[in-house]
């Protein structure tokens, strides 16, 4: 019915699109004895023919800065750790308009990546142009092949995920994650060390399809849920690590189509502000996938801080998290969607969230597909 549902239900399809060609189905490091093999010759799993003779320099060089705007910006927020993890090379997130006004300091020795839906957007433009007058090297990532930042930019990676039309960014984000993993893992295939965790990574990437085609499975419950928080004026969301990306993306879609306040919070800040929001009408969604064993303790610790206080919680687990069963005893709704890698996790997150602010946008009688005041590609400053 809208360009936003068709983009949010292509996304098994487009993050396909987005891996196709570029990633080796075969494992680099099959287990001999027990142990990783070490092969004599480093067999690449990933390969992106728009970075490869711009590799040793990003390697080398003093520091990565992803640079973006909105959604664009949330995608590596989220990636961000898996570019730390593999290539243990400082890596710094920048606002696009903020590098501007701050005159931020960039050196030559710099690599700055620019991420960009539309590859139009003026003040991730502006940007560029100043990190290139300092001569770092300017790496592009855009959905738009000839678009202005695709053009001006050294080198780049086009995430393939298809002409977006609705005005929030679906698709998109989830192919701009899926990019920049594949671009830390390309940074990181010269490291031996890094071959088996590239491997698990690639591994859930490689099954991201099927799981995305299940979590679609989740419109109908998502609208139901929708239909009890229509008539809210305001909705947090509160995640940490990689899902604070997720909490921030999800709460951008319900206030930039459904116009109700929503703002995503990072859940290790919860005490120092937040908890004053809460009380027993505040919907407040908790992100609590199992991340890994320390996160997945803190987000339990987290709702049973907010459950002490009668908080109005919906929560997202996964699929085989019995322990959340017992700790929610059925007060709350648990919207459950498959296990996946920590790096892949909040790519399947994401999803019942951006098909809540569909349906809430619905529900409560906007135009989803063109939010008032709000254009596709940003191109003034
Ligand atoms: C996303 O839903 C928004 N419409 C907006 O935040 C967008 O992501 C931002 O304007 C950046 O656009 P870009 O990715 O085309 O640069």
């Amino acid at each position: 019915d809208h360009f936003m549902l068709k983009e949010i239900f292509e996304q098994p399809e487009t993050v396909a699109q987005t891996m196709q060609g570029r990633i080796k189905a075969t494992p680099i490091s099959p287990m001999k004895f027990g142990v990783p093999a070490v092969d004599k010759y480093l067999v690449p799993r990933v390969r992106l023919g728009g970075l490869v003779d711009y590799v040793s320099i990003i390697r080398r060089s003093r520091r990565i800065i992803f640079i973006a705007c909105g959604t664009s910006y949330h995608a590596a927020m989220c990636s961000r750790q898996t570019v730390e993890e593999l290539t243990q090379m400082p890596v710094g997130l920048e606002l696009s308009g903020d590098v501007l006004d701050r005159r931020m300091p960039i050196f030559r020795d710099d690599t700055c990546v620019f991420v960009s839906q539309s590859g139009e957007t003026a003040d991730t433009m502006r940007a560029m142009e100043y990190a290139m007058e300092s001569g770092a090297l300017c790496v592009g990532i855009t959905n738009t092949v000839g678009s202005a930042i695709a053009r001006a930019s050294h080198c780049g990676i086009h995430i393939n995920a298809g002409a977006e039309i609705g005005v929030a960014s679906t698709k998109a984000y989830t192919s701009q994650i899926v990019a920049i993993t594949m671009m830390a893992i390309v940074l990181a295939e010269d490291q031996i060390s890094k071959r088996t965790r590239i491997d698990e990574i690639v591994e859930s990437m490689l099954d991201l399809p099927e799981s995305l085609r299940m979590c679609l499975q989740l419109d109908e419950s998502i609208k139901e849920l929708a239909e009890g928080l229509k008539d809210e004026s305001s909705l947090l969301v509160f995640g940490r690590g990689r899902n604070y990306a997720t909490a921030v993306e999800a709460a951008l879609k319900v206030k930039e189509v459904s116009y109700m306040h929503s703002e995503g919070i990072n859940a290790g800040e919860m005490k120092h502000g937040p908890l004053a929001l809460v009380d027993e009408f505040m919907p407040i969604i908790v992100i609590a996938t199992m991340e890994d064993a320390d996160m997945h303790n803190k987000m339990q610790g987290v709702i049973q801080q907010l459950m002490a206080r009668s908080a109005r919680l919906i929560i997202l687990a996964n699929d085989d998290d019995t322990e959340m069963t017992e700790i929610v005893q059925g007060k709350y709704p648990i919207v459950r969607v498959p296990r996946s890698d920590t790096a892949v996790q909040p790519i399947l997150n994401i999803i019942p969230l951006q098909l809540l602010s569909y349906h809430l946008t619905l529900k409560r009688g906007h135009n989803v597909d063109q939010p008032r005041n709000l254009a596709k590609s940003v191109t003034v400053e």
